[in-house]
C-alpha cells in the first residue's frame, strides 16, 4: 500500500495503476462505516484508493475543525489489512496551494442546501463538493463510495455528478451501526458514557418511526411528537421528512420517505445526525 501526500506523486501512481479505480473519500478517524465503504470498493474495483484529508474548507466558523480526531496510524492500518492499493493523505497546504480563501468553488443549488444540514451550515456542501470533485479529477476514479449517514451529501455529491457530467459511478453504502443502533461517526469519539446513552435516543426515535410507520399509525406529528419526547435531553437542531428520490420536504409519508435528525448533547455539544428510510 502507497501512502501518497502530494498531488505529482499521486497522479503518477494513479497513472501506474491497471484497471478500474474506487476512491473512497473520508475525513479520518476511521470506524467500522467507513470500513464498510472501503471493503466495498475493494470487492467491486481492481484497485482502491482512500482520501484521508480533514478538509478545512467544509467547517463553519466556530466548528471542530482544530479538535477533529486524528488517528493516522490506525487508519492506515485499517487501509491496509484491507487492501487498499493507495492512501491519500495531503495537507490543506498541498491540497488548496496555501490559500484557501482564492479558490474556485462548486457550490450546489440554494434549494438542495438551505435545508437540513446545509441551512445550518452556510457554505459546508460548497466545501464538500470542491474537495470531491478535486478527489474525482485527482484519482480518475471510476466509481466513489459514500454513506447514507451523510444523506443530503450524498444527495448533493449524486446531483453534482449529474449536472457537472463527470465520469464517475456514485455507489450508495447502507449505515452501520454499533450492535445498540447508535449510527457510527468519528465524533462519537467525543462522548462519555452518559452522553453516548443519550444520544442512542436518536436512532431509537428513528426505529420507532420506521416501525409505527410499517404498522400504519405514524404520522408526521407523531414521528415529532416520539423523537422530541426521546430526545429531551438533547438540543434538537431538525426533525425532516424528505422524498428519498428528490430531498424535497413531503406532506405525507410514504415508503420513499427518508426522516432525518440532527441534534446536540447536552455535555460536549457534539453534533450528530442519523436518518432512516420508512420503508
Ligand atoms: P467522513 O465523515 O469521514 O465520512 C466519509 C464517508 O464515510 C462518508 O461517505 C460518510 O457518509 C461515510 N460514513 C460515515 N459514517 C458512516 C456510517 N456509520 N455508516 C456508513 N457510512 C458512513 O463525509 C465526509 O467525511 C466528508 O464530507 C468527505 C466526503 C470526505 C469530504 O471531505
Amino acid at each position: 500500500m502507497k501512502v501518497i501526500d502530494n498531488i505529482e506523486e499521486l497522479k503518477k501512481e494513479i497513472k501506474a495503476l491497471n484497471g478500474s479505480i474506487g476512491l473512497v473519500p473520508t475525513m479520518g478517524a476511521l470506524h467500522d462505516g467507513h470500513k464498510s465503504l472501503i471493503e466495498k470498493s475493494v470487492s467491486e474495483n481492481n484497485n482502491t484508493v482512500v482520501s484521508i484529508f480533514v478538509n478545512p474548507i467544509q467547517f463553519c466558523a466556530g466548528e471542530d475543525l482544530d479538535k477533529y480526531p486524528r488517528t493516522l496510524e490506525a487508519d492506515l492500518k485499517l487501509c491496509k489489512d484491507a487492501g487498499v492499493e493507495i492512501v491519500f493523505t495531503p495537507t490543506p497546504e498541498i491540497m488548496y496551494e496555501g490559500d484557501k480563501n482564492n479558490l474556485t468553488l462548486i457550490c450546489p443549488p440554494y434549494a438542495a442546501v438551505d435545508k437540513l444540514c446545509g441551512k445550518s451550515r452556510p457554505g459546508h456542501f460548497d466545501g464538500v463538493c470542491s474537495v470531491v470533485a478535486k478527489l474525482f479529477n485527482l484519482t480518475k476514479a471510476n466509481k466513489a463510495y459514500f454513506g447514507q449517514k451523510d444523506a443530503q451529501q450524498l444527495f448533493i455529491i449524486k446531483k453534482m455528478v449529474k449536472d457537472l457530467n463527470f465520469d464517475i459511478e456514485i455507489v450508495p453504502c447502507p449505515i452501520v451501526r454499533e450492535q445498540d443502533g447508535l449510527a457510527l461517526s468519528s465524533r462519537n469519539k467525543y462522548l462519555d458514557t452518559e452522553e453516548r446513552q443519550i444520544a442512542l435516543n436518536i436512532s431509537k426515535a428513528l426505529k420507532l418511526a420506521q416501525s409505527d410507520y410499517k404498522k400504519g399509525i405514524a404520522t408526521k406529528r407523531s414521528i415529532v411528537d416520539n423523537t422530541l419526547k426521546l430526545l429531551e435531553q438533547m438540543d434538537v437542531e431538525y426533525i425532516e421528512f424528505v422524498d428519498d428520490n428528490n430531498f424535497e420536504f413531503v406532506d405525507a409519508l410514504d415508503d420513499k420517505t427518508r426522516v432525518l435528525i440532527a441534534a446536540r448533547t447536552p455535555n460536549s455539544n457534539t453534533r450528530l445526525i442519523d436518518n432512516i428510510l420508512l420503508k
